[in-house]
């Protein structure tokens, strides 16, 4: 036969298939999302994401030593206050869920990575994500309520805030915050191109943060557009962000790669919780083979993306070990 090119040469052994591989994944690059509850001796299994639990204070050390011991560094930290108002007061008191939440990971470990998710959603009554006023979320006036919030987790000790509300200009308001209060070595990750997703259902549950009415489509993106997503990253990157995200992952990864190309910005992938959930129900099922859950992580990495949020952390943690 007159074959000039056989690509299959190169996959003959393992050999020779790892000496060619492009994409890879390290533990590094994992981050842990974590849910902080009210109350005590709490470990419980979420029921909207299985394997992964509400954790309340006294409960975190646990957890953390399993983390490092599987060589995860890095959580984000979501609170589930007992407590919401209008304009979610408990997301900034100094004695909030997230606030002793950080102060405790520190106590544990000063060098553990510690990311916190700003928003108002879990705290306020109405569970949008800011100030509401006759229906609509008021930008200008829920950036003040941002920046409080995300000056609230630096001072407990967080080493980067995520602002995932998606109001206009809030990545340059914390960082003035932040800033004038001498905090400027708290990093800011922005859920840059954040979309109005039914994929944050499980999350939604486990939060007790959906909207009671309406949707998030005012603030959060409109999934048909991907040049708006550029557009929203220059502007976090004007303002101050040190890294910038997609959210959802794997119905997005278009736009990861287009991050990747266009934005000079280390990338982070949020692999949610709907998405989560589906692979989850398709592996414990028997529908598909728990390879499928590797396989799609190095999509995501393989899509441009440098760092992942999962709630298959301690899962991947475990297989890289292997
Ligand atoms: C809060 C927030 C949400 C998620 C992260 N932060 C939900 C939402 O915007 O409704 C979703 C995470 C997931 O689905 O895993 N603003
Ligand atoms: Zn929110």
């Amino acid at each position: 036969m007159d074959i000039m090119q056989r690509p299959r040469r190169l996959r003959k052994t393992q050999i020779i298939r790892d000496m060619v591989r492009e994409t890879s994944l390290s533990v590094k690059e994992l981050i842990y999302p974590m849910f902080i509850v009210e109350g005590e001796n709490i470990k419980k299994e979420i029921s909207s994401l299985k394997d992964c639990y509400h954790y309340s204070v006294d409960k975190i050390e646990d957890e953390i030593n399993e983390l490092k011991s599987l060589g995860i560094c890095a959580v984000i930290l979501f609170g589930i206050p007992s407590y919401k108002d209008e304009c979610g007061s408990s997301a900034y008191d100094e004695n909030g869920i997230v606030q002793r939440a950080v102060k405790k990971i520190k106590e544990i470990d000063e060098n553990f990575y510690v990311i916190t998710d700003v928003c108002m959603c879990q705290y306020t009554s109405h569970g949008h994500c800011g100030i509401l006023k006759e229906g609509y979320v008021q930008n200008d006036e829920t950036l003040e309520y941002i920046a409080k919030i995300a000056l609230s987790h630096a001072k407990a000790g967080a080493d980067m805030v995520a602002p995932s509300d998606m109001m206009d200009a809030r990545v340059g308001k914390i960082r003035k915050c932040l800033d004038e209060n001498n905090y400027e070595n708290v990093a800011i990750l922005s859920y840059t191109a954040k979309y109005a997703s039914s994929y944050y259902g499980p999350f939604r549950q486990a939060a007790s943060s959906a909207p009671s009415s309406g949707d998030r489509k005012s603030y959060q993106m409109d999934y048909h557009n991907s040049k708006e997503a550029l557009r929203e990253a220059y502007l976090d990157i004007k303002e101050g962000a040190d890294m910038i995200m997609v959210k959802p992952a794997l119905a997005y990864l278009d736009i990861i790669r287009m991050f990747k190309e266009k934005c000079d910005m280390p990338l982070v992938a949020y692999n949610v919780s709907g998405e989560y959930s589906m692979l989850k129900n398709a592996v414990d099922s028997g529908i598909m083979k728990e390879d499928v859950i590797y396989e799609t992580m190095i999509a995501i990495k393989r899509a441009g993306a440098d760092l992942i949020i999962t709630y298959f952390a301690k899962y991947l943690a475990e297989l890289l070990k292997k």
